[in-house]
């Protein structure tokens, strides 16, 4: 037999086979949601709390880490989608993949990604092409950030907030959408100095409060969630008409509350007193404050804190510092 090297061609990249289709999203392992009609009118967020489901309203959920915000944040998106509303997820940390699970929600970034598309490489281009089949078609989603630097994170931001405000303008594609913002101090930073700035100009920051002052008559509604109510800017909190006040453990956090908890008529010991990670919060709107329990969610939650393994527990000897030593051998030369 004879063999012939192999010669690059030049021609290669023009028959390139196309990338590896994308994965369709495993079966629900929860039971599929399935639409009653009429929808549900009312948000019932706890056992004894409901909200109206479709009132106008910018959201803000405050509490320390561990406090329950995200899961408060997961049961009002169940309820926001049962109830026929539309959802636009901004998901830092990838904990939102499990709604998908239950209902039909596109995600784009992650491990859980049902979108093709590489958020290393997306334009402003295809961020609109998504926010306006989002909108066209009523589906919602879900941009999973989880994998990004806290710079890509904020430039990703810009283009999907700034898409959403857009598409939003035009009365073809506008319906009521819930803009649903986890760890929000990363977007609305209360220091804005070093902000990335697209090619107009426009910073994370600057869009997010696009979205806050003028997003209403757009038909933009907000849920934003933050641990640390001192960083976040105190402009897009002044547009908040509903908050959620969980435990509070830094004094600095507290303070920065005090006017809004007076306002809602909230003590700096009833914050102190409410327990970690049992969903307690108390929900203050429209000059009326209520103490709540947050319901089981019906899909898992993907920040539950983990439990300790107590074989992880060990005072580490001798035996494993030199094992670790070797393991770690031949990453460089000792200069000593
Ligand atoms: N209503 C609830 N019922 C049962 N468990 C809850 C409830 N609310 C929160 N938890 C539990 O508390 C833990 C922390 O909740 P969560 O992930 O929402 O915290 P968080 O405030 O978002 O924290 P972080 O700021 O670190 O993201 C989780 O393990 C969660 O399962
Ligand atoms: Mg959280």
């Amino acid at each position: 037999m004879v063999w012939f090297p192999l010669i690059p061609c030049p021609f290669a990249r023009f028959f390139q086979r196309p990338k590896a289709p994308v994965v369709a999203p495993p079966p629900p392992s929860l039971e599929a949601f399935t639409v009653e009609h009429p929808t549900k009118t009312v948000l019932e967020i706890g056992p004894e709390f409901t909200l109206p489901a479709h009132e106008w309203a910018h959201d803000v959920i405050l509490a320390s880490s561990g406090f329950g915000k995200s899961y408060l944040a997961g049961v009002m998106t169940e309820e926001i989608i049962e109830s026929g509303g539309l959802v636009v997820i901004i998901d830092p940390e990838g904990e939102n993949y499990t709604l998908a699970e239950r209902y039909p929600l596109l995600i784009v970034g992650g491990d859980h990604a049902t979108v093709g598309l590489n958020l290393d490489e997306a334009s402003g281009d295809d961020i609109d092409r998504i926010m306006q089949t989002v909108l066209r078609d009523g589906v919602s989603i879900i941009f999973d950030l989880s994998e990004r630097t806290q710079k890509g994170q904020r430039e990703l931001f810009t283009l999907i907030g700034g898409s959403l405000f857009t598409m939003q303008d035009k009365p073809e594609l506008r319906r009521p959408v819930k803009f649903i913002v986890e760890e929000a101090r990363i977007f609305a930073p209360q220091k804005a100095s070093d902000l990335p700035k697209n090619k107009d100009g426009e910073t994370c920051l600057s869009v997010f409060e696009n979205i806050a002052t003028r997003g209403r008559k757009r038909g933009i509604n907000m849920l934003i969630a933050t641990q640390r109510p001192a960083s976040i800017s105190k402009d897009i909190l002044s547009q908040c008409n509903r908050w959620w006040f969980g435990g509070m453990q830094s004094e600095q956090d507290y303070k920065a509350l005090k006017p809004h908890l007076e306002e809602a008529g909230v003590t700096a010991e009833e914050i102190k007193a409410l327990p970690k990670g049992a969903g307690e919060f108390y929900f203050s709107a429209n000059g009326e404050t209520a103490k709540i329990q947050t319901r089981k969610r019906k899909c898992k939650h993907g920040g539950s804190t983990p439990g300790i393994d107590p074989e992880k527990i060990k005072i580490a000897s001798r035996s494993d510092l030199a094992a670790a030593v070797k393991q770690l051998d031949g990453l460089g030369s000792l200069d000593i």
